[in-house]
């Protein structure tokens, strides 16, 4: 579990991560007349910013332990911008130094973040991830080019999951004293759905876990590889199960809901102004799917918990049509 901060002067950076709050959303049920009820899970009370705080922190302590990294050593690892700040605020505060391999269509603010940590981002073309075999690839690359860094690999470290299931899952089973019926998350690693999904289950096994994707118009093509994207969420139906993320863990998943960026965008908008929670697009894009169940009368008086990535601040520098 995570220690939270609260009620005294920490020593050190990761202690203040997890125990992120629990928000009801009384005025945005209230104003769409829905019968279930929507609490928000919002992670960027993270000292990061974001969930990937939580992972980040797990993965270096668990290297740190198991003698793999050591004080002036180099992280790296592919990352759409969360993992990587996670990662180098982390690295900052522990004396490690940071090289991130990250598509060149993520939000500017975060490159901007990153270069402020003193991390060294090395772009990827993002027509390169419509490869089918691109996360072997991309992963194979990170290895040769830094055979003396220290590859967190989200995408297949176990530690991620595991991350979740000891505290994103517990934490949401505290707050709501087990009276959870939905989780609605995205997937960019599948860390989050897999380990705090799998958790609630094993106490519950009766609650359903959804995942919000990208729709086909918000996907990249050979013609279009520059689409308005939903940053750090991807696909997950109808995809080979062997060019999936590692840490994707499907047998957990109980319905996936597709939904275009545009629909995210409007979700973020409406959360500020009803609620005044200003999220990050994939927020939006949780938001939006766990609106469609909460809307369903067989879901009446029913818990639905989201989870909401990261911060809107984090997405203010795109072109104003493509903000929240
Ligand atoms: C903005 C954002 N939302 C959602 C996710 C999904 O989280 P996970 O990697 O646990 O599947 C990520 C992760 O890449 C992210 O950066």
């Amino acid at each position: 579990m995570g220690t939270g901060p609260a009620g005294r002067i920490y020593d050190e950076f990761s202690q203040l991560i997890g125990n992120t709050p629990l928000l009801e959303l009384h005025r945005y049920r209230k104003n769409r007349d829905l019968p279930g009820r929507l609490v928000a899970k919002i992670e960027y009370f993270n000292p990061a910013g974001s969930v990937k705080d939580r992972i980040a922190w797990a993965i270096i302590k668990d290297a740190e332990e198991t003698g793999r990294l050591k004080p002036g050593d180099t992280i790296v690892d592919v990352t759409s911008g969360n993992t990587g700040i996670a990662l180098a605020a982390i690295a900052a505060s522990r004396g490690y130094r940071a090289k991130f391999y990250a598509s060149d269509n993520i939000s500017p603010d975060k490159i901007r973040i990153l270069d402020l940590f003193g991390v060294e981002v090395v772009p990827v073309r993002n027509e390169f991830f419509l490869d089918p075999e691109a996360l072997e690839k991309i992963t194979n690359r990170i290895r040769e080019e830094n055979p003396d860094a220290y590859f967190t690999d989200q995408l297949a470290n176990p530690v991620n999951p595991q991350a979740h299931f000891d505290n994103t899952g517990p934490e949401i089973w505290r707050d709501t004293n087990g009276e959870v019926d939905f989780l609605v998350a995205g997937v960019g690693t599948g860390g989050t759905i897999s380990g705090a999904g799998k958790f609630l289950k094993s106490k519950k096994p009766d609650v359903k876990v959804v995942v919000a994707e990208p729709a086909e118009g918000s996907l990249p093509t050979e013609e279009n590889p520059y689409p308005d994207e939903i940053d750090g969420v991807h696909k997950v139906s109808e995809i080979d199960p062997q060019l999936l993320p590692g840490n994707y863990d499907g047998s957990v998943v109980d319905e996936i809901i597709a939904l275009e960026t545009a629909d995210a965008r409007r979700t973020v908008r409406a959360l500020a102004s009803e609620e005044g929670v200003f999220v990050g697009t994939s927020s939006g894009a949780t938001l939006w799917a766990a609106t469609q169940i909460a809307s369903r009368p067989e879901n009446a008086g029913k818990t639905i918990v989201v989870v909401l990535p990261d911060t809107g601040e984090r997405y203010l520098t795109l072109p104003s049509d493509h903000r929240g």
